[in-house]
């Protein structure tokens, strides 16, 4: 049984279909990231989570409690919004101590003057502050504790809505592109320091971005949503070397994979510039394909070498690794290979080189997009 889950959700505003059967688990302790592209529905399949809106179908459960009708509030979630959500005019310290004024103090303790008077509110608030002190101190607030939101920058105030969220311990938490607002150094450090409050909380969290590398970086599982639909919902290294449909392949990695239209030949062969690159594809002979392969998983050879003849037609130095855009005869876009500086040493645009493509690199996608079953596995063959 799953610590929270989403069972079959699906969403419509009008004629528009936006959640299409949407169904993801995350077992206790496990980060799981939602990843993209904008307008895909992730905030809406979020803010379902969360209570904020409702699914035309389909359920939501926390452990064996189903809590689709139960009020935002009572569902023990907190979440983070892209936007940040404090309120102007407390303090950094009193937005993050809301959600345990909220739980541990009684209605009478929380009044600003009759709670005085009532017992045990200042050992209550003496434990709220301290663990406020110490979410802050963890996401490096602590000096900004007395600040209100207008005199802190985005990146502050989402550090502040984070530790709001991260201060108490719910039963999930959903948080939908946190970092957006941040700038890039302060976004890997943050995303490290998310993933290492998550562990110490081991409270299941559902992790919405656009990211793909932020993604496949942080979660135990990443669900890969497009159009509505979840494509495939995997560990990250199965999304990226395993992905079950061509835009789930072209969405992860960066620089894109490479997409070769083919068509299949004898025996189920796929033959690339007069070299068999693939056998064993289920179907009949003449079957239009797409092969993808990795940029990392073509080696650039000399042009004496055994493989496939290509022309160099462009290269892009990015200091420990060269892309280097290849054009083979025959084909319409440039294959991207990555490589290290060292391999193309003397070389320039124009220059003639040899392409070898890694044993199983070349993952076979038919019209429809779904991964192609292989007769056997895939045996490449380009040094025949
Ligand atoms: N209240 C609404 N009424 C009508 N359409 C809506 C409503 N809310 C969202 N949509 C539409 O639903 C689709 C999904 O929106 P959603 O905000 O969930 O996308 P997203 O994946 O979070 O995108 P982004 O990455 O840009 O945040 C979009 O096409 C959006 O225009
Ligand atoms: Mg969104």
């Amino acid at each position: 049984m799953s610590a929270f889950a989403l069972r079959n959700i699906s969403k419509s505003y009008g004629a528009n279909s936006i959640l299409n059967d949407v169904s993801i688990e995350a077992e206790e302790g496990e980060f799981i990231a939602l990843v993209g592209p904008s307008g895909c529905g992730k905030s809406t399949l979020l803010r379902i989570a969360a209570g904020l809106d409702h699914g035309d179908t389909g359920s939501i459960w926390m452990g064996d409690r189903e809590i689709t009708a139960i009020h935002p509030a009572d569902r023990n979630v907190a979440m983070v919004f892209q936007s940040y959500a404090l309120y102007p005019h407390l303090t950094a310290e009193q937005n993050i101590a809301v959600p345990l004024a909220m739980r541990n103090l009684s209605t009478l303790q929380r009044m600003p003057f009759l709670g005085r008077f009532v017992s045990g509110r200042r050992t209550a608030q003496a434990g709220i502050k301290q663990q406020v002190l110490t979410t802050a101190t963890s996401l490096q607030i602590d000096h900004l504790l007395d600040r209100k939101p207008g005199q802190m920058s985005g990146g502050q105030r989402q550090r502040v809505a984070l530790a709001r969220a991260l201060v108490r311990q719910p039963g999930v938490f959903l948080m939908d592109e946190p970092l957006s607002n941040l700038d890039a150094n302060l976004r890997v450090h943050t995303r490290a320091e998310i993933v290492d409050l998550h562990r110490r909380a081991g409270v299941p969290t559902i992790y919405v971005t656009h990211d793909q590398s932020e993604a496949l970086s942080m979660a135990d599982r990443v669900a890969v949503m497009m159009g509505g639909k979840v494509l495939q919902f995997d560990s990250p290294a199965s999304i990226y070397d395993d992905p079950r449909h061509i835009e789930v392949a072209k969405f992860v990695g960066s620089p894109r994979i490479n997409i070769i239209n083919a068509i299949t030949s004898e025996n189920g062969a796929v033959i690339l510039a007069g070299k068999t690159v693939a056998e064993g594809v289920t179907g009949p002979v003449g079957t239009p394909i797409q092969l993808a392969i990795r940029p990392e998983r073509i080696k650039l050879r000399s042009a004496s070498a055994k493989g496939i003849a290509a022309t160099i037609s462009r290269l892009e130095f990015l200091g420990s690794e060269v892309l280097v855009a290849t054009h083979v005869a025959g084909t319409e876009d440039d294959l991207v290979v990555k490589a290290v500086p060292a391999d193309i040493a003397h070389l320039a645009a124009g220059a003639p080189v040899t392409l070898q493509i890694d044993k199983d690199a070349c993952l076979i996608f038919g019209q429809d997009g779904l991964r192609v079953p292989m007769r056997t596995p895939t045996r490449i063959a380009v040094d025949a």
